[in-house]
């Protein structure tokens, strides 16, 4: 099972995106400004930073332009940004943004596809395909989430050949790689390996991401099957931050401190600084003022506090 792990993967930080859209505070632009640069600081080199959506469907995310504009002031050079764009009206903010890459996002079943976008999976293919027509034509490499492939909250299991029948058409719209998501975190391994092996038919491994909220504590598993099944790309959200509004009783992303310190245990690369991070996820906590479900976080930061109490009461 572990003959053939990669030795490096790419992490795609998404939560100041999927993260901060699940918050029920608004979180100011500078901070989270601040927070994006204590990402690359640890150096996470993909973050995707917000998202040209309705800010009325997403009020969190109303300020992606700003964000952008204090981005590109920062010349964050080790990073590639990305965003969501849902429609041709996002892909023209994107375009004002400066941010580099953009990713599309649509669902597997009817019943979410309508409650997070109000269209049917038709409608949204229609939809990406006149976004994916100019930005290929600007010359942008096109990324697109395909939500609920394993469970939906509202149609419950989905069957795996109405997955591959949407990633075929995104295939043929011009998508150059598709991020499974277990948006409820409902997904088991074998699960995964499955599906990752379907999938592959229309979709080159190297062009497969996996995105695993963390709902019901299997998302750690479920990259082993992942990596086992040949996949190099998984999404993860610091702090373990995230949901999706439009899937009720949806958690957070698998977090990234554990994610980086299994794949760093494995003797897998990530690139990332876990000192680094962990002050990365400190910051977050103090911006949102309460503790976050990374594992890893919760025991570096005791530590810490261990070693500084020892510390003071040697003085
Ligand atoms: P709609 O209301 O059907 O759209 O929303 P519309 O085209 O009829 O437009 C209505 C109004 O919105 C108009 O303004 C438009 O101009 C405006 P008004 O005339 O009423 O003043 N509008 C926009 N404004 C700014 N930026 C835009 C935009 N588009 C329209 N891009 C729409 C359709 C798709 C816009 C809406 O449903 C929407 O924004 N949905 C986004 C929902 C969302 O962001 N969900 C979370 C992200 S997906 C996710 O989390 C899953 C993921 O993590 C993977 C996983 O976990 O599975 C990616
Ligand atoms: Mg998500």
């Amino acid at each position: 099972m572990f003959e053939n792990l990669p030795a490096k993967v790419k992490i795609v930080e998404v939560g100041p995106r999927d993260g901060l859209q699940n918050e029920a505070q608004q979180v100011a632009t500078a901070d989270k400004v601040a927070l994006i640069k204590a990402m690359a600081d640890a150096g996470l080199a993909n973050i995707e930073v917000t998202s040209f959506v309705s800010p009325k469907w997403i009020p969190q995310l109303a300020d992606a332009s700003e964000v952008a504009r204090c981005l590109s002031e920062l010349k964050l050079d080790s990073v590639k940004t990305s965003c969501l764009v849902p429609n041709l009206k996002g892909y023209e903010r994107f375009k004002e943004s400066k941010i580099d890459e953009l990713a599309l996002f649509m669902s597997a079943t009817e019943s979410h596809s309508k409650k997070n976008i109000n269209k049917s999976i038709d409608e949204a293919i229609s939809a990406l395909k006149e976004v994916s027509v100019v930005a290929k034509a600007d010359g942008y490499r096109i990324r697109c989430y395909l939500s609920v492939v394993f469970e939906c909250p509202y149609e419950g299991k989905v069957p795996s050949k109405q997955v591959l029948q949407v990633t075929e058409k995104l295939v043929t719209i011009g998508v150059d790689e598709v991020s499974l998501g277990d948006t409820i975190g409902a997904a088991t391994p074998v699960d995964v390996y499955k599906m990752v092996n379907d999938i592959s038919k229309y979709v080159d491994k190297d062009r497969l991401a996996l995105h695993f909220h963390d709902t019901r504590g299997t998302a750690l598993a479920n990259v082993i099957a992942g990596l086992s099944a040949g996949v190099t790309i998984f999404d993860a959200s610091l702090g373990g931050l995230g949901g999706c509004p439009y899937a009720p009783g949806a958690a957070g992303n698998v977090a990234t401190e554990d994610l980086v310190y299994m794949l760093k245990g494995m003797g897998i690369e990530t690139g990332v600084d876990l000192e680094k991070l962990v002050d990365a996820g400190a910051l977050a906590q103090k911006l949102l003022d309460k503790q976050l479900p990374s594992k890893y976080l919760r025991a570096a930061l005791a530590t810490r506090e261990k070693a500084a109490g020892k510390q003071e009461s040697c003085v």
